[in-house]
């Protein structure tokens, strides 16, 4: 069974993430088939917008640990900064429903989604500071501007995860449903936008996000900073810890 599962409904593309045993964790592969589905559906006439979900109890457990460790080149091919910067140019909207742990990126990406949902199991994370690391996807600067620069420091100085009601408090999702409603509402919305005028609704987007340079820049930055303490002994030990069970 794929890693990434696909399906394309009444104009949403509907992606999930689909590795249960490893609580979703995104490997390389994942992320080349993430771009690839994005990237399509961008090219596709058919497709006017994304939806973006995981398993029933997990979103995603983030970036693979064991990953971490291969001490991978942050240069502009790599899979996860190609997906990263695909997100940041994408054209079309983009919404997630969110159930269950949603860790690292998992969070992260939220902040690049037009609509978000999750339910009343959602926990998020962004765990970069325990894992001797710093944030990704110019959650630097859009987490700050989004909720303060205080309470950005609680989730991103402190690590402290946070459950889907704080995170409606926080306008980082738009709505929070029971596990049953979640999908359904999350699909009807993104049909909804799918149902727009299709240049109207690009354009009315990029209106929206004057700052996309700006997070384009932060995101170079940030991923400059990523790729030297990946490398670092500290950030080493944690994802071995992790890895062998503390
Ligand atoms: N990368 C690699 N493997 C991961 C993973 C990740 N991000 N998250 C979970 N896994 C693996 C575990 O190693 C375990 O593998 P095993 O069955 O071979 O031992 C399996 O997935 C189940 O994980 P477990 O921790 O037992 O599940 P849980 O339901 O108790 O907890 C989480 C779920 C998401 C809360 C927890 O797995 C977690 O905190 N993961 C790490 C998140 C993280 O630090 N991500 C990096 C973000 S930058």
């Amino acid at each position: 069974m794929s890693t990434i599962q696909v399906q394309d409904e009444q104009g949403v593309r509907i992606i999930r993430f689909n590795r249960p045993d490893k609580r979703n964790a995104l490997d390389l592969d994942m992320y080349k088939q993430l771009t690839e589905y994005l990237i399509q559906g961008e090219a596709d006439n058919e497709i006017r917008a994304f939806l973006l979900t995981g398993s029933e109890n997990c979103f995603t457990s983030g970036n693979d640990v064991a990953d971490f460790l291969k001490q991978p080149d942050l240069g502009p091919n790599h899979p996860a900064v190609r997906f990263l910067f695909c997100l940041l140019e994408l054209k079309k909207p983009l919404v997630a429903a969110v159930s269950g742990a949603a860790v690292g990126i998992g969070t992260t990406l939220l902040l690049h989604c037009d609509l978000v949902y999750a339910d009343n199991t959602a926990q998020f994370r962004l765990p970069f500071i325990d894992l001797a690391l710093v944030p990704e996807a110019g959650s630097s600067l859009l987490l700050p501007e989004l909720v303060g620069y205080q309470k950005a420091s609680e989730l991103l100085l402190l690590g402290e995860s946070f459950d889907a009601e704080t995170a409606l408090d926080l306008k980082l999702i738009n709505r929070m449903l029971s596990p049953v409603e979640l999908f359904p509402y999350a699909l009807e919305k993104a049909k909804a936008l799918a149902s727009k005028p299709p240049q109207a609704l690009q354009l009315t987007r990029q209106l929206m996000r004057p700052h996309k340079s700006r997070v384009q820049h932060q995101m170079h930055q940030e991923l400059e900073l990523f790729g030297q303490r990946l490398q670092s002994d500290e950030a080493k030990a944690v994802f071995r810890q992790f890895l062998n069970k503390g």
